[in-house]
C-alpha cells in the first residue's frame, strides 16, 4: 500500500491509481459523449412524440452532465487528470455520427435505446472491475449505472411492443 504522507494522494498503488483514472476517463468520456449527441436529438427530432422527447432529451443531458462532473472530479481526487475536451471525445468514442438533418422520433427513441444500453453495459463493466480497485470510486460508478439504467427503462417504455 502506498504511503499517502508526500503527495496526500489517495492510498492507492501507483497502478491501482492509473487503472483506476482510466476507468472513470473512459466513463467521462461516454458521459460526454451521450450529452453531447442528446443535444443533436433535442435539435431534429420531429414527429408525433417531438415535445415529449424534445423535454426529456434536456433532462436526460443535465443529468448525464452532472453525473461526468461527478465522475471526473472523482478521477482528480484519486490523482489522475481527466480530459473531456471535443477531440478526446471524438477520438474514443464507439458510436457512429448521426447525418444532419431531422430525425422521426421513433429513430430517436431507438437511437437512444441502444447507446444507453451500450454506455450502461460498459459501465456496470468498469463498476465490477473499480469493486477489485477502490470501493469508493465504485460507488460513482454504481450512481451513474443506477440512473443510466433508469434512463434506459424511461427510454425503452417509448418503444411500442412487438418492435
Ligand atoms: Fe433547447
Amino acid at each position: 500500500m502506498a504511503t499517502t504522507h508526500a503527495t496526500h494522494l489517495p492510498a492507492l498503488g501507483a497502478h491501482q491509481r492509473e487503472e483506476v483514472g482510466n476507468l472513470l476517463q473512459a466513463t467521462v468520456i461516454e458521459l460526454t459523449d451521450l450529452a453531447l449527441v442528446g443535444k443533436h436529438l433535442h435539435w431534429n427530432v420531429v414527429g408525433p412524440h417531438f415535445r415529449s422527447l424534445h423535454l426529456q432529451l434536456d433532462e436526460l443531458i443535465d443529468g448525464w452532465r452532472l453525473l461526468g462532473d461527478t465522475v471526473a472530479e472523482r478521477a482528480v481526487a484519486v490523482g489522475f487528470q481527466p480530459d473531456g475536451q471535443s477531440a478526446t471525445v471524438a477520438a474514443a468514442t464507439e458510436f457512429s455520427t448521426l447525418e444532419q438533418g431531422a430525425i422521426e422520433d421513433h429513430v430517436v427513441v431507438r437511437e437512444l435505446a441502444n447507446r444507453l444500453a451500450t454506455v450502461s453495459e460498459n459501465v456496470r463493466t468498469r463498476m465490477d472491475r473499480l469493486g477489485e480497485l477502490d470501493g469508493a470510486s465504485e460507488d460513482v460508478l454504481t450512481e451513474v449505472l443506477r440512473a443510466l439504467e433508469e434512463n434506459l427503462w424511461m427510454v425503452r417504455a417509448q418503444i411500442p411492443s412487438g418492435h
